[in-house]
């Protein structure tokens, strides 16, 4: 593992920047089109995190597919979001379920299931379990009628707490309540997440992934306690 030593960083004027380097390209976001920007966007916000979503139809089927623009939106009660595009103007599959039954499962792939994260992004018909057609054993839901993907680390049960649109391609940003956190025996000490034993997978710009690289620890700094508005501090 590497350690930071302030000693002995480089400073950012030390790091071999050249003037060249240091004039930037300017594109107007105005001029650019819905793909343009995609392709765009997708390499910029890097490394993303996978949220990988079961959901269930009306007709029962169990749907499964990757969403990597998914963030953490609070934490007491615990809220993730996703943004979920649509296709041609149509609303994917996970968004209809979603949608029309309030409830999902946030999965986490790891490195083991990196070729299944990336073909449940196959755009099958709504009728076609993505999960079965991969051969994923999925295991029922405590808090919500959707199963989750038994080989996953860790899912995230959710009910849905609010569906926000933007722009003009029919984007809808999903966030979700988590009511329970399911987590693979060992992965959890003293109320942390052992990522590198995790091995979590992570997306890049195009059909590109990456694994955990270095661990950088660096010194802890003091950060205030996180309370509930007009409530008394807790105990860290
Ligand atoms: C790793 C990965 C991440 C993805 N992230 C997103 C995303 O954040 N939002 C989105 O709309 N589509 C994303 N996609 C594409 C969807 O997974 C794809 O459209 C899928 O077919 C949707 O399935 P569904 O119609 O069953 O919901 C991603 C695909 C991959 C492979």
């Amino acid at each position: 593992m590497w350690t930071y030593n302030p000693a002995t960083a480089a400073s950012p004027k030390t790091r071999g920047h050249t003037p060249e380097q240091d004039t930037p390209m300017h594109l107007n976001a105005a001029d650019l089109n819905p793909e343009e920007t995609y392709k765009l966007m997708t390499g910029v916000v890097v490394p993303r995190p996978i949220a990988w979503i079961s959901s269930v139809s009306g007709a029962g089927t169990v749907n499964l597919a990757p969403f990597s623009c998914y963030t953490i939106v609070s934490n007491k009660p615990p809220m993730v979001g996703v943004n979920i595009g649509r296709k041609a103007g149509v609303r994917k599959d996970t968004a209809v379920n979603i949608k029309n039954n309030g409830e999902f499962v946030v999965n986490i792939g790891d490195e083991d299931l990196l070729e299944s994260v990336h073909l449940s992004a196959v755009e099958h018909p709504a009728d076609v379990s993505e999960a079965e057609l991969l051969g994923l054993d999925v295991l029922p839901g405590r808090s919500v009628a959707v199963p989750r993907i038994g080989a996953a680390p860790i899912s995230l049960e959710c009910r849905l707490h609010s569906i926000t649109p933007f722009g003009e391609t029919g984007a809808e940003f999903f966030v979700g309540e988590i009511m329970v956190f399911h987590i693979r025996e060992g992965l959890l000490h003293n109320g942390k997440i052992d990522t590198a034993q995790l091995r979590p997978i992570c997306r890049l710009g195009g059909p590109n992934y990456a694994t955990l690289g270095d661990i950088v620890t660096m010194a802890t700094l003091a950060q205030t306690a996180k309370t509930i508005i007009g409530g008394a501090p807790e105990a860290a």
